[in-house]
């Protein structure tokens, strides 16, 4: 099974960024777990602050893999572009998001990926991700 996991703007950033919000934890660190728990499967991990690339890699795994992992940050709730790039490819697309979006700002709130989204796992940190990755088996 191949799932890629692919993470917008600033996610670079995590352990760094905002750690009251986002964890201590850097996602490299992070994925490293998931790939020695989940070994059997073909994990794959893509970061971009560019909003282009994103789409572009959603594009090129989107009739290929059997599952996307899309944490777009910020892009979440500005992007249709990123949006209907869900709903133009094939493999199924899990929306993540580390912290509960409903309980920060309004503009938090909406989401221009999920209504292409299989589903959305959002609020329990970066287990958000593991969450994630163990609905596609
Ligand atoms: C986020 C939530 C977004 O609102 C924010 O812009 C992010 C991260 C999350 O994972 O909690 O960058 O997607």
């Amino acid at each position: 099974m191949k799932i890629i996991i692919i993470n917008g703007p600033n996610l670079n950033l995590l352990g760094k960024r905002e750690p009251e919000v986002y964890g201590a934890t850097g996602f490299e660190e992070y994925f490293s777990q998931l790939q020695m728990k989940y070994k059997d499967i073909q994990l794959a991990y893509f970061q971009s602050n560019i909003e282009g690339e994103l789409i572009d890699k959603i594009q090129e795994a989107g009739f290929s893999y059997d599952g996307i992992i899309l944490n777009a940050a910020a892009y979440t709730h500005t992007s249709v572009g990123l949006g209907d790039a869900v709903k133009a490819v094939t493999t199924p697309v899990v929306e993540v998001h580390i912290s509960n979006t409903f309980n920060r700002e309004d503009f938090r709130h909406v989401s221009y990926i999920s209504a292409g989204a299989k589903g959305v796992i959002l609020g329990f940190g970066l287990q958000s991700y593991e969450l994630a990755l163990q609905s596609f088996l």
